[in-house]
């Protein structure tokens, strides 16, 4: 049967060539970031057990994390401390000689090339696994925010080349802010956490930095994932206190909050695809369910096209291969 039509939206679709002309959604491995986990000792390289192929590493085994990296075409990390020492107020997360603190000196003078981003929380390093100090059962919001632009200073100090702060606390932002600042690092970007959910997404990261509250839940902090409006009202606070980059995260079960973040502002948005979506993936391809790198590939893809443009993920290293090789972007 011959049929009238002028508008046959299967023409763009005719050859591979042609949907690559056409196609919306474009990514490149300069807006990735590898979340990456240092230990405190020597001599380690030790697997995450609830995430394949992930691990935690000595400082001064960080180049078999690092040079794979640098490969693959990723010059962007996340750090992550796990320390020997735990306490109340969470002392090694400012630290001048700390894990991360360390870290940041032996990457930065080794691998210069690398841009270095720290996370900036205390969860690793209090005994109790809150984001900060307590006051009782309760984290107190001002006297943590000393604490944390104390980190975030501590580590601009050591060599990194961005802060990004995970609490949650109100207020933090400018806090960070005026602390580099007094301390000559007004250059020195802020990406925020400024969207981020209480979510059980969560989960086998807690495990890899053994930072699971040991009591409680960040619920009193981190946003309730019934709420969008309310993400739009801490996007706007951080973006008020001087953030420079604003995150969503979790990433997957949260695009729709992405594409609201990128519709109320201008400023670069990061989305983190976060331990449990990485663990997801990986048990799944592991029973024979899902097709990992295929599944990988669609993931990463819906972020940016909901909006993002720094896409946060273990699954670094194989996107880049996934780009370089022409299979997206
Ligand atoms: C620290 C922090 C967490 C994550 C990033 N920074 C854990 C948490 O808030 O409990 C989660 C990252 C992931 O799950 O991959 N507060």
């Amino acid at each position: 049967m011959e049929m009238e039509m002028t508008i046959r939206p299967r023409r763009l679709r005719s050859s591979d060539s042609m949907r690559r002309l056409v196609r919306e959604t474009r990514m490149d491995k300069s807006s990735l970031i590898y979340p990456l986990f240092v230990e405190e000792g020597k001599n380690i390289i030790e697997e995450i057990p609830s995430m394949d192929g992930q691990f935690r590493y000595s400082v001064d085994k960080l180049p078999y994390a690092i040079e794979p990296l640098l490969e693959s075409g990723v010059d962007k990390i996340i750090l992550f401390g796990i320390p020997k020492e735990k306490d109340e107020v969470g002392s090694q997360a400012y630290a001048e000689n700390g894990i991360v603190q360390q870290a940041l000196r032996e990457i930065k003078q080794r691998y210069p090339e690398m841009m270095l981003i720290t996370d900036v929380c205390m969860c690793e390093y209090t005994s109790h696994g809150h984001c900060g100090v307590l006051c009782g059962h309760d984290v107190e919001n001002d006297k943590t925010l000393d604490l944390l632009a104390k980190t975030a200073l501590s580590h601009v100090q050591a060599g990194a080349d961005m802060v990004a702060p995970s609490d949650m606390m109100d207020g933090r932002v400018a806090a960070i802010r005026s602390m580099l600042d007094e301390n000559g690092y007004k250059n020195t970007p802020i990406m925020s956490y400024a969207v981020k959910y209480a979510s059980s997404f969560y989960g086998p990261f807690r495990e890899a930095a053994g930072s699971a509250p040991s009591f409680g839940d960040r619920k009193s902090y981190q946003m309730d994932f019934h709420n969008r409006r309310e993400a739009l009202k801490e996007a706007a606070l951080d973006i008020g206190e001087g953030a420079d980059i604003i995150m969503v995260k979790p990433a997957m079960s949260f695009l729709d909050i992405v594409r609201e973040v990128r519709d109320m502002t201008d400023l670069p948005l990061a989305a983190y695809s976060v331990s449990g979506e990485y663990a997801m993936v990986k048990a799944a391809a592991k029973m024979g369910y899902i097709d990992e790198d295929k599944i990988m590939c669609e993931m990463a893809v819906s972020a940016y096209r909901a909006g993002v443009d720094i896409y946060i993920t273990y699954f670094a290293k194989e996107l880049a291969k996934a780009m370089t090789e022409g299979r997206i972007g």
